[in-house]
Formats: C-alpha cells, structure tokens, sequence
C-alpha cells in the first residue's frame, strides 16, 4: 500500500459541519405540520394498570391524541433479530396489553399540537395500578440465577484441564468477588425519533447506530415490507452501546405519527433514558486464581453472572478474555443470568470484557501482591504463545510490547511496590496497571463506490458515525484506494437506502465498512481499467490487466510510458456517465478459523487519595495499544481519550441506583447519575504499538474504541489499593469506601 491517505493526522471532515450547527441530529430534522408526542411511563415496578383516565386529557388544549393497551392499533410483532438482539427472548410489546413489567414502561402515549402542550396533557393523565413488589437485586433470595438459553457468540461454560484439582494444589491463590453496579449509556444526545407516514411508505429520522436493522425491525414491529421503511441518521451525538437496538420509542413514534396523520416528533426526557433504552447489566463475579510460587498460574476459575429482564435474555461476553488473557492449563469460565423485573440491558462500551476483565485484573494484582512480584512481571511470565482457549495462535498479539513501551512512557520505575508508601504532602499516591482486550470483529459489509464524470467519488454505506470520526476514516480509505485528494471524495452513512452494514458496535467499523468501502473502490477502478482495455480509441487499448496500474486516480502503462488516462478521460470516454460498484465483503471465514483476532493494551493509572475525605481522584493516565493499523492517528487518540474519560466514570463515578421498593432508578437525572466533566479529567495520554496484522483484514486494522475503556477500572481500582491498601470489589469505588485510611 502507498499510503498517501491512511494514517495521516486529518482533521474531520465533518467537523465544520458539526461545530456550526450544519449537521443535524435526529430532533432537528423538523416537519411540516410536525406535533409531539410524549410517552407516559409506568410509576410501579410491576403489576397491572387498573385504569386510565384519556377522556379528561383528550379534551386539553392541543391535544390530538392518548394512546394506551386500550386503543393502540394491534401490531403484528413478526419475530426479527438481528446480531444486537438478545438471542433469546421477545422485545417489549409496547401498548399491546395491561401488564406493567418494570418500572417505567411506557403504559401511553400523548399526542399534542405542541411539545408544551403534550408534556401538560401527559402529566394530567391518570393512571391507576395494581402494583406488586419487583424483584430488582440480583442478590434478593427470589432472584434464580439461569444458564443463558442461547448464547449467540458467548460460551456459558468453557474447561480445560481439571482446574479444581490444580486450585487445590496450587502454592498460592486468591479468591476475589466482585460487584459492578448498574450504569447507564447517558450521551449527550438524546433518543429521538421524527416519524411520518406518506400512505404506506413510513420515514424515520431516527437516532441508531443501526439504520438497517431499525428498517428491519420496524418492518417486522408494524408486519410490512422493509423497502416500506426508511431510515435516516446522518449525525450521533454520543451513544456508547444505547442506540444499537430498535427500542420501543421507535415503534411509539410511528404509532402516533399514523394515528394522527401527521409528522410525529417524540424525544426521550433525560429520566426516560435511564429505563427504556439498555443499560450495563449489574454483574457479580468471583475469580479464583492458583499459582505456584513463582507466579506461573495453574487454575482459573471465573464465575460471571448479569442481570436481564423477564422477557429477553441479554447476553454478553463477560468471561470470554479469561479463556485466552494468561497462559494457564486448566480454565473454568461458567456464566449465568439473573432475569430481573428491569428492562432488558443491553451492550454499553466495551460490553463484556470491561466488566470480566476488571474481576481478572483484580485479581492478577492480588495474586502480584501475595507472591511479592511486579504485576507487570506477573503478566509476563503468563504470557501466552497461543489462544489456548481456541488452541490457535493469535493473528498477532502485542501485549508484553504494550508493556514494556507504556512502563516506561509512565515511569513505573519510580512506582515503591509496597501499599501507602507513595505520598504527595497529605495525599496518598497510587500506581496501577491492567491488561486490556477486545476481540477484532468484523461482520460482513456492503459499501457502493460511484465515480463522476468530473473525476471525484461518491461513497455510500448504512453505516453511522457515533462520534469516533467514521466520517474522516472511511474518506481516507476512499482516497486512499482511488488514489485522489481527501477532497475529491465524497462519503455518506446513516441512510437505509444505502447499501447495509453491519451495527456501529463492537469497534468494528473500521474494519467492516472499510473494508467494504476498500472493494467497492477496487471494482469500480477495474471496470474502468475494463472500459479503457476494450475502448480503441484508448492509450490502454488491448493491455494486459498486469501491464496497467492506478497512480494518483490516473491508469497507466507500468515502465515509464507516458500516456495515461484519468478517471474523467475513461468515464467520458464512455459517455459520460458515473460508473459505480456496490460489494459486500466479509472476513475469509478460512483465516476467521485459523486465528484468535483480537486487540490488547496495557493500562496506567496515577491517583490521589485524600485520606481525610476519602476522595479519589485520577491524576494521569496512559494507555498503550497494539491494534493493528491506525488509519488516523489523531482521531484514534481522541477516541481512546473518550473510552479512558468512560473507564474513569466506570471505576469511579457512574451508577445508576434503583430503589429496592419499586426498581424507580433513584438518580435518573445528570445531577445525581455522576460522570466525569472536564475537572476530573487529568493528562490522558495515547500510544499506539506497531502492529502489522497481515491476517485479520487486507486493511490490516482491527478496530478501536471500546478497548481503550477496557483496562481503565482495574487500574484504577489497583492504584486505589497501591495508595490505601485497601481492596475495593465493587464499582464504582466510593468516598464510603475509602473512610477512616
Ligand atoms: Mo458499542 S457498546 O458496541 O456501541
């Protein structure tokens, strides 16, 4: 590869666009003759609605409809699920019957000339129940833990070797539980959902890091054709995991849309997006470790359980890194479901691996602490040669160079390894470091690449662009491929009309879209070549395909012979008129079967304790990658600035408290649900290991993202005993906590 376009330093694109006010979220896509709707959500946790009381709203000012179980259309809820739908399990009905299944369900809908006006209408209706207690604590007695029925890519229960014999041999072991407490996505920007229907043909301006699947589900919610949906989101504002499902505000939106006959706008409020679009499920975990006295580990047992609702079962890979992380004959990872009555949680940033992997890091520095060594040089000596889990080698793995390079970048040298013994004036200071991982995905894509007469690119995929920068990326891919100016390309996502791609999820759009994009941009430049080979009036005329190459958007002979021909001269040579290719493209599932694909990192954390308060706070932070190829150095860094920025709510801040009476999150607002602002942010800073992966794409990219909020919380929770010498298993780490030092 040339690389005139990947790995350059490129500002976004877009990013005129969004500091203006020109790019447009889903809420500001207004219509003509637009009303609005607000949903009326349910104040018990469980139970039934006894009655509502519509005909004294009805007669409110502006109001054009209300909308319960007791008069919304009957809907035809085919079964669709796509890759981000728990695999087990039906979506939450909505309006379709009287039952209450968590605490605020959307129980109706109101439909207003103006948002004032539906806001007042909505909070005038009355509703009565007959409410039971729900059982929201996956610690309560009636909580029954439950194999997952289907696990999609998750494996419930995974052993090597006999790791109970092996513990109970083992010199030296730790045995350590852990709590992650319940968070939510909170990105700045809110659900939202603009619907109309123009006869049959229904539009959505809709938030989603999924258009094609929110067409798709849609479809499958209201029983008509897919092509009689359309999906649009050119521009996220943030969502971390909590757009990747249809959630039901979706499906509200068009029902209100339909039963007034207008354009319908409908925006979650702030406490709405604390229950009805996902969250991270609360998890409890145990890890044990046994090790000899040298510190090479000889049994691993992980014990992974997450919270779910009654009517779906939400998995995720909460103890698939264990299976590979460390070198270690017997391995036993066993996963389990506690349904709750909550909404269904669903994957938030880093989904997975950012809660197992804290529960394994713990308790590797544990384990560092009781043998008396180095944590890094724990790691070291466990450092796998193969994914002995899959029994395959790695498509490339960096680790022990993300080490090394981040020890000393960090200066852990000066770290005294002893607990409390690393003092800033009053403040007690801590180092920490943990091991970051996230699988390389990459699900099939299609992309469509069209060449103008003028000799610039259009590219077109349904892909989106949360915030990571896929804009910019994918434009350099394009130009890249084509070999033109960043500027003579064109990109456009977050369209159903557009050729599918996979969710913008899982870190992996890099790797799927651009891909796709990659192929799309090669066909089309063959059938060029094509048109030119078979064009007399051509210098290519009659070449053989090895005798011509693409230079700088420009075919020519190879060896020095001057004449050639540019996009423009083939195109109007043929008429004019622009050439384009849509492709799809997926992993060689022969390479998908050789190798374990993922990312790794290695993290560091600095803290302060204030002994007197309790407080900890992050003083600075590194994080060091080796994931494949970095298409834009200066995007990658920012977006793994982002993912440490959640790893520190993670560790420290954020979690969303249900009140044990009727599962009422507590905190459902920006005041009380805490995250990091700009004064908890420290010196974040990024390195990235070369890494060529010749195996997990022709691009050589694995994706980033959600590793970079990997490793942060076990760091912080093991500078937090470096600087204390007290050990914190819950999340996150609070001033009660760290009383009385
Ligand atoms: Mo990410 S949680 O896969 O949007």
């Amino acid at each position: 590869m040339n690389l005139q376009a990947i790995g350059k330093p490129l500002a976004r694109v877009d990013g005129r666009a969004k500091v203006t006010g020109a790019a447009h979220y889903a809420a500001e896509f207004n219509q003509p003759n637009q009303a609005y709707a607000v949903i009326v959500s349910s104040s018990v946790g469980l139970g039934r609605i006894a009655s509502i009381d519509t005909a004294a709203v009805a007669r409110l000012p502006g109001v054009l409809a209300v909308v319960s179980h007791l008069n919304a259309p009957r809907l035809a809820y085919n079964p669709h699920k796509s890759g981000i739908d728990p695999p087990v399990g039906e979506r939450l009905h909505v309006l379709q019957d009287d039952l209450v299944r968590f605490y605020g369900q959307p129980v109706a809908i109101v439909v207003a000339d103006t948002l004032d006006r539906a806001e007042c209408a909505a909070a005038a209706l009355r509703v009565t129940y007959e409410a039971r207690k729900p059982v929201v604590d996956p610690r309560d007695k009636q909580a029954q833990p439950m194999a997952p029925a289907a696990y999609g890519p998750v494996e419930a229960d995974n052993v090597r070797g006999d790791p109970d014999a092996a513990l109970a041999a083992a010199a030296v072991s730790v045995d350590v539980s852990t709590d992650i407490g319940r968070q939510n996505h909170h990105p700045m920007e809110p659900h939202a959902t603009i619907a109309t229907w123009n006869g049959e043909q229904l539009t959505l301006w809709s938030k989603s890091q999924y258009v094609a699947n929110e067409q798709a589900e849609i479809a499958a919610v209201f029983g008509i054709p897919q092509q009689n949906v359309r999906v649009i989101c050119p521009f996220i504002g943030g969502a971390f995991g909590t757009s990747l499902r249809t959630w039901p505000h979706v499906t509200l939106a068009a029902i209100a849309s339909r039963q007034v006959g207008r354009p319908v706008k409908l925006v979650l409020t702030r406490r709405q997006m604390s229950y009805t679009t996902g969250h991270r499920p609360r998890t409890l975990q145990r890890m044990v470790i046994g090790a000899t006295r040298d510190g090479r580990l000889t049994s691993i047992i992980h014990e992974g359980m997450g919270e779910t609702s009654r009517y779906e079962n939400f998995v995720e890979s909460l103890t698939a890194g264990t299976d590979f992380m460390y070198s270690c004959p017997n391995v036993r990872t066993r996963y389990r479901l506690v349904p709750l009555d909550i909404g269904t949680p669903t994957y938030m940033r880093g989904p997975g691996e950012s809660s197992g992997m804290y529960a394994l890091e713990t308790a590797m520095d544990e384990l560092a602490y009781k043998l008396g060594m180095d944590p890094i040089e724990l790691r070291r000596r466990n450092e796998p040669t193969i994914d002995e889990g899959l029994n395959v080698p790695f498509s490339s793995r960096s680790l022990m160079q993300c080490y090394a390079a981040g020890a000393e970048r960090f200066g852990w040298a000066k770290r005294t390894p002893e607990p409390k013994s690393m003092r800033d004036g009053r403040l007690l200071i801590g180092m920490g470091t943990a091991t970051a991982t996230y699988p390389a995905l990459q699900f099939p894509s299609s992309a469509r690449a069209r060449l103008l007469a003028d000799g610039s690119a259009e590219i077109e995929v349904a892909a989106s662009d949360m915030g990571p920068g896929t804009y910019t990326s994918m434009t350099q891919v394009a130009a890249e491929i084509l070999g033109l100016p960043v500027g003579r390309v064109r990109f456009s996502l977050g369209n159903s009309d557009f050729p599918p791609a996979p969710p913008h999820g899982g870190s992996q759009t890099m790797a799927a879209v651009g891909s796709a994009i990659r192929a799309a941009c090669l066909a089309v430049q063959n059938m060029l070549v094509e048109r030119a080979i078979a064009n007399p009036r051509s210098p290519m005329h009659n070449a053989g395909l090895d005798a011509l190459e693409w230079v700088e958007g420009h075919l020519r002979r190879r060896g020095g012979i001057s004449a050639e021909q540019s996009y423009a001269e083939i195109i109007a040579a043929g008429g004019g008129a622009p050439v384009e290719a849509t492709v799809s493209v997926e992993r060689d599932p022969e390479i998908a079967a050789k190798y374990s694909m993922h990312a790794f990192g290695a993290v560091f954390v600095e803290i302060s304790v204030d002994p007197d308060v309790g407080l900890a706070r992050v003083r600075r932070a590194l994080g060091v990658y080796g994931a494949g190829r970095i298409v834009n150095p200066r995007l990658a860094r920012s977006q793994c600035v982002g993912g440490m920025i959640g790893g520190i709510g993670m560790a420290l801040m954020e979690h969303t408290s249900l009140d044990a009476r009727d599962g009422r999150p507590v905190n459902a607002h920006m005041a009380e649900y805490l995250l990091p602002v700009n004064l908890d942010i420290p010196q974040l800073d990024v390195h990235f290991v070369d890494e060529v992966d010749p195996h997990v794409n022709p691009l050589g990219v694995k994706g980033l993202g959600e590793i970079s909020l990997v490793g942060m919380a076990p760091a912080i929770s093991n500078a937090v005993f470096h600087a204390t010498g007290r050990r914190i298993h819950e999340l996150p780490i609070r001033i009660e906590h760290l009383l009385k030092l």
